[in-house]
């Protein structure tokens, strides 16, 4: 299991990694965008200022160039980026010739029958979106399930990265659901380890001290 910080901010980035659990990193096309950075030099800092895995997306949808962008991210650090791809059934063949030595993640998988494609093709890992899914189909955690059940069941060691998670609460929700790695926006990040109850017992132990 790992927790990863969902973010393209290296600052966030910087200062989750020093809390010392956070395991790595995911991006979006959105979350780059908003950096106003080019992809290469934005993925060479995040790499520098942080350690273990750093998923990165395609940026293009044509077809003829997006093997080239994914040898090309992937060069960027071999033994650490993931490349994020997201689901639709052309994009299975570019996974399954990029693997096994390029890692990817299927990433917005909405359903248990691109799980069961993803797993065939050689995806190391599917992403749920967690609160996006239960705000369109009612319940992001069943999902979760849903896929882990099918990764389980094909026996190809796909594991579940579950993202868009808002709330600490959510993300040991999808946790229990099933998945095996959650990635986090920094906010969530930084009230993993709080709840009121706890923060007036410490007020108390203090009164006692
Ligand atoms: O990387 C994709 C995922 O984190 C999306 O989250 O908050 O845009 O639903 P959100």
């Amino acid at each position: 299991m790992s927790i990863l910080i969902d973010s393209a901010d290296i600052e966030e980035v910087r200062q989750a990694m020093e809390l010392g659990w956070v395991a790595g990193v995911t991006t979006n096309p959105a979350l780059i965008a908003k950096t106003n950075r080019p992809v290469d030099q934005l993925i060479a800092a995040i790499l520098e200022a942080s350690r273990g895995p750093v998923f990165c997306q395609l940026t293009t949808d044509a077809p003829e160039q997006q093997e080239a962008e994914a040898r090309h991210l992937h060069a960027l650090a071999p033994d650490r980026i993931v490349l994020k791809i997201p689901a639709a059934t052309a994009n299975l063949s570019l996974l399954a010739r990029l693997r096994p030595e390029t890692p990817c993640a299927l990433t917005a998988v909405y359903a248990g029958h691109q799980a069961l494609a993803a797993c065939e093709a050689g995806a190391r890992y599917l992403i749920p979106y967690v609160n996006r899914a239960t705000r369109l189909l009612g319940d992001g955690l069943k999902l979760v399930g849903e896929l882990s059940a099918v990764a389980e069941r094909a026996g190809t060691g796909t594991e579940i990265l579950a993202a868009s998670i808002k709330t600490p609460e959510e993300a040991s929700e999808a946790f229990l659901a099933g998945a095996d790695h959650l990635t986090l926006p920094f906010d969530v990040i930084l009230r993993m380890g709080d709840h009121d109850l706890s923060e007036r017992a410490i007020k108390e132990f203090r009164q006692v001290g």
